[in-house]
């Protein structure tokens, strides 16, 4: 069992890390997919202290804003906490599986994996999502929406990560997609009602857009 003061200092070891990011890998975006995450355990099971330190850890070394060869930081902090080597292996593994690569994503091999990536992919949608797709959009000064530009299908990795879109867009090019690509039951319910917040969004979106409302 890792004790609790452990996830204690596990919070305020992202929050450092995270300090004055602007692309919605905050802090805040951590503690909320360990608490979806705690809570899609308590139906589907799973190893509570892999899924709770997997799911505090998982963009402490993101591509996007860490140089990082091989979950540097988050090893760290194991090695710095005590957390045994075996549970080590199975934390890095989760958090190597669980990212959204366009087509190129991949479903996690194990039930702690499956339900990480889960609370993961729904912060990515909902009230909360759409307020993350603005924010990143926003850091990256891209606009919100460009009538008539067409979006992409079937991204690979490469493309996913490359390529400029607008904010509107990426609800095509990810958001949408997300709710049929949930692991687990319980987090495919809990998508339901997220998804069909994006879509009374974008119906808004458009009537406001095109003067109608
Ligand atoms: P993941 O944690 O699956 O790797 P990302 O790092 O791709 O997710 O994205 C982090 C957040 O920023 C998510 O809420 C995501 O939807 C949002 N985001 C990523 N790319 C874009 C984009 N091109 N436009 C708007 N929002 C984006
Ligand atoms: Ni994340």
């Amino acid at each position: 069992m890792v004790s609790e003061s452990v996830f204690d200092a596990a919070k305020d070891y992202i929050r450092d890390l995270f300090e004055g990011d602007g692309s919605g890998h905050d802090y805040f975006h951590s503690v909320r997919v360990h608490d979806v995450a705690v809570t899609i355990q308590a139906t589907e099971g799973g190893d509570l202290d892999v899924i709770r330190l997997a799911a505090l850890l998982h963009d402490a070394d993101d591509r996007k804003l860490f140089d990082s060869a091989d979950h540097d930081n988050a090893r760290r902090f194991m090695d710095d906490n005590g957390i045994s080597d075996d549970v080590q292996e199975r934390v890095v593994h989760v958090i190597s599986q669980i990212s959204f690569k366009g087509k190129d994503s991949v479903v996690p091999d194990s039930l702690e994996g499956k339900i990480v990536q889960d609370a993961d992919r729904l912060d990515a949608i909902g009230a909360i999502g759409i307020g993350r797709a603005f924010a990143y959009g926003g850091s990256r000064s891209r606009p919100m929406h460009v009538p008539g530009q067409g979006f992409l299908e079937d991204m690979d990795a490469e493309t996913y990560y490359s390529h400029e879109n607008t904010t509107i867009n990426h609800f095509y090019e990810k958001l949408l997609l997300l709710k049929d690509m949930m692991n687990t039951p319980a987090a495919r319910d809990m998508a339901e009602g997220r998804h069909r917040f994006m879509e009374s969004f974008l119906e808004e979106f458009y009537a406001e857009w095109d003067g109608q409302r």
